[in-house]
């Protein structure tokens, strides 16, 4: 607990006692869009069966992962995961969510679209996520200090008028995420590793599913952004990380980003 492991996570994570993880959240190397050195392996049917087993009901696994792109056709990776993980593993979509960046200026958008997107899978195992905040993703009502009037749809495709009433000030976020990309965040430490996620996206998942003292698990954890923003939040963490080379730069990061303000508890 409250360690950075270095570790193939498949090996790791058969070590681990079932129910014991609260959330997991990370972002899998996919496609071969990034080389890790050449150092890395994605078994995401294992890696699904493993988090489940370990992972206590009601607990949450998210996924951050986009597609490449073959000879102008898409991979499907992504979606592939996600069906094999809902149909053959029991794993549940609790939704999908996504993530919107900046995308980079390159001469292959000339025949393409920019994408400026990643998948961000939400699971969760048993009946319903056992936690659940969203306070913190409430953003203003572009209609606050209103009346509102008007119609909804019926299933009939018919029209039922509502009663006039005021609109909230604030209004829930909706599935559509957009930070600016881990480059802007000025952590030279972190750019160090070639494929980080924004903090902030990190804190979200964080702050939603899970409560201070949980266990937060980042299975590849990089350049340990999970684990830092779980630790910052109070969480417990556990990061497993094949490559040392980045293991060292999560410890480090662990060391400059958090220790200062907390006791460290390893
Ligand atoms: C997309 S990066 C994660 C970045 C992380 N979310 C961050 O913000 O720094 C994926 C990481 O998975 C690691 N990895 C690949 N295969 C692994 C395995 N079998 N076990 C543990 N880590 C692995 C890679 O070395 C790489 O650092």
């Amino acid at each position: 607990m409250n360690q950075i492991i270095q570790a193939d996570c498949l090996k790791e994570l058969a070590d681990f006692p079932p129910e014991s993880v609260d959330l997991s959240v990370f972002s899998p190397p996919y496609d071969d869009i990034r080389d890790y050195k050449k150092n890395w392996r994605f078994d995401f049917e294992t890696l699904g069966k493993e988090l489940l087993r370990v992972t206590k009901e009601g607990g949450v696994a998210v996924v951050v992962i986009g597609d490449a792109t073959r000879n102008f056709a898409k991979t499907l990776t992504s979606f592939r995961l996600a069906v094999n993980w809902v149909d053959q593993i029991g794993w549940k979509l609790f939704e999908t969510v996504i993530y919107k960046r900046d995308g980079n200026p390159g001469a292959w958008w000339n025949t393409r679209f920019r994408v400026d997107h990643e998948y961000v899978f939400m699971f969760f195992k048993g009946q319903k996520p056992k936690t659940f905040h969203k306070e913190h993703l409430m953003v203003p009502s572009k209609h606050a200090g209103k009346i509102y009037t008007g119609t909804d749809r019926l299933t009939n495709g018919g029209f039922k008028v509502i009663q006039p009433k005021a609109v909230n000030p604030m209004k829930c976020r909706g599935t559509v995420w957009q930070y600016a990309t881990s480059n802007t965040e000025g952590n030279r430490l972190k750019l160090q590793h070639p494929a980080t996620f924004p903090d902030r996206l990190a804190e979200d998942l964080i702050l939603c599913f899970s409560e201070p003292g949980d266990v937060v698990l980042d299975p590849m954890c990089g350049s340990g952004t999970t684990c830092v923003m779980a630790r910052k939040n109070y969480r417990n963490f556990i990061g497993i990380e094949i490559s040392e080379e980045y293991c060292q730069i999560a410890r480090k990061r662990l060391e400059v980003e958090v220790y200062p303000q907390q006791e460290r508890l390893f």
